[in-house]
C-alpha cells in the first residue's frame, strides 16, 4: 500500500485536471485493498475510487482520501474448445487488454478498441461503441463491498447493463470497488461486427474482404484517431454527455423539423439522438475560451488545452446544456462522472 498527502491528481485523470486530494492511497493487491478497507484510519474520508481516471470531471480538490486501485495481471480461467474466460485485475489498461487479446487470436473485444480507461472502470458504464458493448461479451466480475471488505461476485445479469448504464451507477453506487473482470471471448472462427458506423468504409478503402479481428481493431483504431482526441496530447473523457434517449413524438417533431438530424432506434416508444449533431447545431463545435472547448472534429468531446479548471469545463458543459434545451427542447445529461 503507498500513501501520498496533498498529491495531485493531474497525471491520473484523461481530462488532465489539477485537482489536489488531501490523501492518495494506491493498492495493487486484492489483500492491500481489503487491508485498507478493513484497517486504515483514512477509510472514513474514502471520497473516490479512482481506475484510470478516464470517465470523470474533478470539479474541485477532494478533501479527504483517493484511492487508486492498481491492481495487474491477465490469465485465461477457461479453454474450451470453441471460447476463453479471460481475468482481468482492475488495475490493467483497456486497450492494452484488447491488444492481447488480438495477438492471441480472442475475438470480441476488437470493436473496443483504444477506449481510455482500465478494465475495472469498464463495467461501471458498460462501455461501448461501433456496435459492441462490454456487456455482449461480459461474463462475471468480482468486487470488495466497501463496508465490509467482504468480495462479492456479480453475474452479467446482475450488473443490469444499459446503455451506459450498469447497476454500478444505480443501486451499487458506491457500495463496491471492482478488482476482477471476466470476459467470454471467441475462438476462430470469429463474429465480425462491421456493420455499425464507418467500420465497412475504413475497410473498403483499405481493400480488405473478409476483415480479421486484427483488420477490425486497426479500422476502429484508424476511425477514433481521426474523429477523437488522444488524452495524451489534449485532456478529454471521450463523450461527455450521453447521446439523449427522448419519446418518439418529440425525435418524430423534430425530425420533420430537421431532416439531417441523426436518430437511432431504443426502447419502446423511444428514439435516440446523436448529441455531437445537437451541439454542432447549437454552434459549440471547435469553441474554446481559456483552455476550455469542445472539440473540433467531435462536438460530443469537451477539452483541456492545458490549464483548464474542472469548474471551468463543467460551466462550459451547463452553458450548452441550456442552448441545446432552448434550440431542440433536450436536456443532455453528462455521461462522465462529475466529482
Ligand atoms: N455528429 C455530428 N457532429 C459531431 C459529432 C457527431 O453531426 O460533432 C453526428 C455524426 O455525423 C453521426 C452521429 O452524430 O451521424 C453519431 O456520431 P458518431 O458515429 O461519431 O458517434 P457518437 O454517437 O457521437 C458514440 C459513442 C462513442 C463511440 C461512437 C462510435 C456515446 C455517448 N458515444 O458516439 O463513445 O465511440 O458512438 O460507436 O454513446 C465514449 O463513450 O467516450 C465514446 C467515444
Amino acid at each position: 500500500m503507498k500513501l501520498s498527502t496533498n498529491f495531485s491528481l493531474k497525471k491520473h485523470n484523461t481530462f488532465g485536471l489539477a485537482a489536489v486530494a488531501n490523501h492518495f492511497v494506491e493498492v495493487e493487491t486484492q489483500n492491500e485493498l481489503i487491508e485498507f478497507l478493513k484497517n486504515s484510519p483514512l477509510k472514513k474520508d474514502l471520497k473516490l475510487v479512482l481506475g484510470g481516471g478516464s470517465n470523470m470531471l474533478l470539479t474541485k480538490n477532494i478533501d479527504g482520501t483517493v484511492l487508486h486501485v492498481n491492481l495487474q495481471g491477465v490469465c485465461i480461467k477457461e479453454d474450451a474448445k470453441n471460447y476463453v474466460i479471460v481475468e482481468a485485475n482492475a488495475g490493467e489498461n483497456w486497450h492494452k487488454l484488447v491488444l492481447w487479446a488480438i495477438a492471441n487470436n480472442f475475438g470480441g473485444i476488437e470493436n473496443l478498441s483504444l477506449i481510455p480507461g482500465n478494465v475495472g472502470t469498464a463495467p461501471i458504464q458498460n462501455i461501448g461503441a461501433y456496435g459492441v458493448e462490454l456487456k455482449d461479451v461480459f461474463y462475471s466480475l468480482d468486487a470488495v463491498e466497501i463496508d465490509t471488505g467482504k468480495i462479492v461476485s456479480f453475474t452479467n445479469n446482475e450488473c443490469n447493463f444499459g446503455y451506459r448504464e450498469s447497476v454500478f451507477k444505480n443501486e451499487a453506487k458506491g457500495k463496491f470497488i471492482i478488482t476482477a473482470v471476466r470476459l467470454k471471448l471467441s475462438k476462430p472462427p470469429h463474429q465480425t461486427q462491421i456493420n455499425y458506423g464507418a467500420i465497412a468504409q475504413e475497410l473498403a478503402n483499405k481493400s480488405v474482404k473478409n476483415p480479421t479481428i486484427k483488420d477490425v481493431s486497426e479500422a476502429v483504431i484508424d476511425i477514433r484517431k481521426s474523429k477523437l482526441p488522444d488524452p495524451a496530447e489534449i485532456g478529454n473523457s471521450g463523450s461527455f454527455f450521453k447521446n439523449p434517449i427522448v419519446a418518439e413524438e418529440l425525435a418524430n417533431k423534430l425530425s420533420e423539423q430537421f431532416p439531417d438530424m441523426p436518430v437511432y432506434p431504443a426502447t419502446k416508444g423511444h428514439k435516440k439522438i446523436a448529441a455531437g449533431w445537437l451541439i454542432e447545431q447549437t454552434g459549440w463545435k471547435g469553441y474554446r475560451k481559456g483552455d476550455a472547448g469542445v472539440h473540433k472534429n467531435q462536438a460530443l468531446v469537451l477539452v483541456n488545452y492545458g490549464e483548464a479548471t474542472g469548474e471551468e469545463i463543467l460551466l462550459l458543459a451547463n452553458t450548452i446544456i441550456d442552448s441545446v434545451d432552448k434550440k431542440f427542447g433536450i436536456k443532455l445529461i453528462a455521461e462522465v462522472n462529475l466529482i
